[in-house]
């Protein structure tokens, strides 16, 4: 039996976490920070394939498998401790750019901004144990990963 409000929830949380109904942006549009802003976006895209595993399994539309799950989970958590250098250099924002969602509050809160990172590396580094363990585990850890990503956007990423 589909438990259905979760479901609802679950698909919610994905499309929030990708912005699936967004049109599509040519990454910095060719401006100075093309490479910059492609490169971090590149990383999102690659959060959201592991988690999307992830996600897909605790509604019930991909087969548990334990092997895949911990290797989505141990993914999510090495692209989490990625060193992000030069992939956000200052005047890369949003309100300057197109093709880039990245608020200039980023800039202005860098430490914020550097501990919402570190909530995702820490939540996916506890995870990547987890997932593979069994279906129930999966989904108990998914909120706290999905939640980590869904914090940094609320703060620093400009809205659709
Ligand atoms: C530390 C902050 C932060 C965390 C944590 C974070 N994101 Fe993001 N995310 C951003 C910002 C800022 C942007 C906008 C980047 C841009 O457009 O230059 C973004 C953009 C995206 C995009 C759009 C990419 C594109 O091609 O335009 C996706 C999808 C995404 N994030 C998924 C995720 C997922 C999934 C997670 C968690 C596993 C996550 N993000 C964690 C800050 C974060």
């Amino acid at each position: 039996m589909q438990n259905l409000p979760r479901k609802i929830a679950l698909t919610l949380l994905m499309a929030a976490l990708t912005g699936a109904a967004a049109p599509v942006l040519a990454a910095g549009d060719g401006g100075p920070f093309a490479r910059e802003i492609t490169a971090r976006q590149s990383l999102m895209r690659l959060y959201t394939f592991n988690i999307g595993t992830l996600v897909g399994m605790a509604k019930g539309e991909i087969a548990y498998d334990a092997d895949t799950a911990g290797t989505a989970a141990a993914n999510l958590a090495a692209l989490a401790a990625l060193n992000q250098q030069g992939m956000w250099p200052e005047g890369s924002d949003s309100f300057d750019n197109d093709g880039t969602r990245a608020l200039p509050e980023i800039w202005d809160d860098l430490a914020g901004f550097e501990a919402k990172r570190k909530g995702l590396a820490d939540a996916a580094a506890a995870y990547a144990g987890q997932a593979g363990t069994g279906l129930d585990a999966l989904r108990v850890g998914l909120g706290a990963v999905g939640g980590a990503c869904g914090a940094c956007h609320k703060a620093f990423r400009k809205p659709e």
